[in-house]
């Protein structure tokens, strides 16, 4: 197996198709035969970077490259940027309004989670033009 990419694009005002994609993800990786913990690791990962294109971002791609050794997770967004990637990383830091936080979101643990559950992670962000997330699960 060289690469097989699988592309996704993430609608920025549906919050009820919210997380499609990495659901979508997970059981074409089942599929694929790849270990539960390594699914489980991308599906998390995913799930939270695609709920932040949704709530803070107006949507985006999800573009999910699969090696046999790795797979890549790539988001990318033209929402409003991140002013300070550090200050986003902290664990609770949230910007997410009230209408929001109503609907279960906002807990400032998204960005700390993917961190967590990847091997490799990059923001890549300019204030005004977009966000674009790189991450990594090692096979
Ligand atoms: N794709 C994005 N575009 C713009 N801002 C983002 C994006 N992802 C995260 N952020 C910013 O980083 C903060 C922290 O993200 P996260 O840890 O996922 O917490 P939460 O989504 O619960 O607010 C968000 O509140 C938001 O300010
Ligand atoms: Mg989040």
């Amino acid at each position: 197996m060289d690469k097989v990419n699988f592309h996704f694009e993430i609608d920025g005002d549906n919050f009820t198709s919210a997380g499609e994609a990495s659901v979508k993800i997970k059981k074409l990786l089942r599929e694929m035969g790849f270990d539960p913990e390594v699914i489980r690791r991308v599906s998390v990962a995913m799930y939270e970077g695609e709920i932040n294109m949704v709530i803070h971002a107006n949507g985006g791609t999800a573009d999910v490259d699969v090696y046999c050794d790795r797979i890549d997770i790539i988001l990318a967004d033209k929402g409003p940027g991140i002013s300070d990637i550090s200050l986003a990383m902290q664990e609770g830091y949230s910007t997410a309004p009230d209408n929001i936080r109503s609907l279960g979101f906002g807990a400032g643990m998204g960005l700390p989670n993917m961190k967590r559950y990847t091997d490799e992670m990059k923001i890549e962000s300019e204030v005004g033009k977009g966000t674009t997330v790189y991450m990594t699960v090692k096979v």
